[in-house]
């Protein structure tokens, strides 16, 4: 790259590439360090380029200084030494936040392949600056024990910053503090409860109910993985039976009504309680119209489509190499309908769904094999991390559903405004962290396994051309992907505390409890005749005033447990109705 001298400035000549194929990783990249580290690389000037926020796009240059950016506009005053990367014709953008992924999960007897490192640094190379994982707790594990091994596998390795999700798998008053303990000290505000994987990590409606609660009570951000295991374990067995083993039995356990049941109860029950709520996975119209729905009902609730659901579909269920229909296992399955990733993309470009995630939790052929005569032994996930950006850019703005704003706000900033990490993240503006993505619209790329950083031996994106590349990408004010290659640092990314009581997402809670109280009806009090009830419960006696008086009535006789006939249940005596109030009485018929 040919360096020259303006003004005390050092620019640098890009020559944009139309056409990026990837070569494979190096061994050597996991500790390549970037050469010019030290006071050029402090400071930085992204020159020439259209900045685009989720509300708005300028050009200007932005200049950064110690990983914040520190001034952004035209003909700005900068140091001289200060390194310029060239951004005409490019956006500069904040990086993205893939709110959902599972680096090196312990799962299903196996872990995920992609880890810390290898999973960061292609989320660099794709344009992604930040991640959300998830610490899982085994069923009667302390939340905090957990947390603290995901920090240690995670601190190490990362090249990007994260945060972490925690999830609930069990339910007990000791589970309730420690979430509150998490939110105090630990910077985790948000929590995932499982309606799936019975047995394992699934929670009934009461520990469901209990969590939320506990959510909102320390302001936290209860999360739903919405399927509905019981009925998943029933059908799994049945297609078991019929000798279906396939990873088609995969998908046909679990069929789209399965997730849109779960989805539709975790907001009721989430709103029974006043619980801000957030669907992880989206995968279906019928989840996601449930969603929007529950947002028309005024429901504060949240939707995450992903990478795959946005991407490709679930027909790859029924393909006949039993690798490539197992590389595309996971929960919930992708739909066998070519039509519900655009529905999804309309989704998020209306603003019904919010967030875009990858669920990725990579698995190789080998790992997938453990299912290969039992579809519930395939570990389930897949990859997306490295992918998302350009996939969502392609199914997205290419497609013409969403423009480069609303890209901005679905792959970082409406993440950063709901995990409470906004304006540091999310946005590029003064004092925001330098993670920036300087992306090249016009450029393609083929997606393949055989070039992406990821250590999976699978994409499920396999073949697909993709406009939109991340030429440079900017993390913490270093330079970590430079026309493709990544220079990233194992160890480098920072764990992002997120605070409690987000605005975005509790702004309304107080008021909206206000309005919604249930309110008392100021009346006289009720005067007249009451039954009484023997020590069963059953009417014994009533008082003389309503005692029938035509016998006719009793032509039935009493039922069996002593009260009256249901098909005699209201009669008009003095003008009086009179009607069974007991239950058990109704039982009786
Ligand atoms: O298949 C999936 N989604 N694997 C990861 C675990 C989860 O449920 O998110
Ligand atoms: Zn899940
Ligand atoms: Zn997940």
């Amino acid at each position: 790259m040919d360096a020259s001298s303006d003004e005390g400035v050092v620019t640098e000549e890009v020559v944009v590439p139309q056409r990026v194929e990837r070569r494979a990783a190096e061994p050597w990249d996991a500790q390549s360090v970037d050469s010019t580290d030290g006071s050029a690389q402090n400071r930085l000037l992204i020159k020439g380029g259209r900045v685009v926020n989720d509300d708005m796009m300028q050009d200007a240059d932005v200049y950064i200084e110690d990983g914040i950016i520190k001034q952004v506009g035209t003909n700005l005053h900068t140091p001289g030494g200060t390194r310029v990367v060239e951004a005409k014709g490019h956006l500069v953008m904040p990086g993205g936040i893939d709110t959902h992924t599972h680096m090196q999960l312990p799962f299903m007897g196996t872990f995920a392949v992609d880890d810390f490192y290898t999973g960061t640094r292609a989320a660099l190379a794709g344009g992604t600056t930040m991640i959300m994982d998830f610490a899982i707790p085994q069923k009667g594990e302390s939340l905090v024990e957990a947390y603290h091994r995901w920090r240690s596998w995670a601190d190490p390795k990362v090249c990007c910053d994260y945060a972490l999700h925690v999830g609930v798998t069990w339910w007990c008053d000791k589970v309730g503090k420690e979430m509150e303990e998490l939110t105090e000290e630990h910077g985790i505000n948000s929590f995932k409860m499982f309606m799936a994987y019975k047995d394992t990590w699934q929670l009934d409606d009461h520990d469901l109910l209990e969590s939320f609660k506990q959510c909102k009570e320390i302001g936290a951000l209860a999360q739903v993985h919405a399927e509905n295991g019981d009925i998943i374990k029933e059908n799994t067995a049945k297609l078991l039976d019929m000798g279906i083993t396939g990873p088609e039995g995969h998908e046909l356990s679990r069929p789209e009504e399965v997730e849109a049941e779960a989805t539709n109860r975790a907001c009721v029950l989430a709103n029974q309680v006043g619980c801000p709520l957030y669907v992880v996975h989206v995968m279906s119209k019928s989840a996601a119209d449930v969603v929007s729905n529950k947002r028309r009902q005024g429901h504060i609730v949240f939707g995450e489509p992903i990478a795959a659901s946005l991407g490709t579909d679930g027909t790859h269920y029924y393909h006949k190499c039993w690798r490539h229909a197992a590389a595309h296992v996971m929960g919930p399955p992708l739909r066998p309908d070519c039509e519900t990733p655009k529905y999804l993309m309309d989704l998020l470009a209306n603003g019904d769904l919010q967030t875009t995630g990858t669920d990725n939790c990579t698995f190789s052929a080998s790992q997938k094999a453990l299912g290969k005569d039992d579809f519930t032994k395939i570990p389930n996930g897949v990859n997306g991390v490295e992918d998302r950006m350009s996939v969502i850019w392609e199914k997205g703005v290419v497609s013409g559903k969403i423009d480069p704003c609303k890209f901005v706000a679905v792959t970082s900033t409406n993440a950063a405004k709901i995990f409470n990490i906004y304006p540091k993240k999310g946005r590029i503006a003064v004092g925001s962290d330098a993670d920036i993505v300087v992306w090249n619209p016009h450029a393609t790329r083929t997606i393949s396994a055989k070039t992406h950083y990821q250590a999976v031996d699978f994409n499920i994106f396999e073949g697909m051309e993709v406009h939109g590349i991340a030429d440079y990408v900017i993390c913490h004010g270093r330079v970590v992907v430079e026309e493709g290659n990544v220079r990233a640092v194992s160890g480098m990314g920072k764990f992002v505390p997120t605070p409690s009581h987000s605005p975005y997402v509790y702004g309304r809670v107080q008021e909206r409890d206000i309005a919604n109280a249930p309110k008392k009806v100021d009346r006289a009090p009720y005067d007249g005749p009451v039954i009484q009830l023997n020590n069963q419960g059953l009417t014994q006696a009533v008082e003389s005033s309503i005692i029938p008086t035509n016998q006719e009535f009793y032509t039935r006789g009493p039922t069996r447990c002593g009260g009256l006939n249901l098909h005699d249940s209201s009669f008009h005596v003095s003008g009086q109705l009179v009607a069974l109030t007991n239950t058990q009485n109704s039982h009786c018929i």
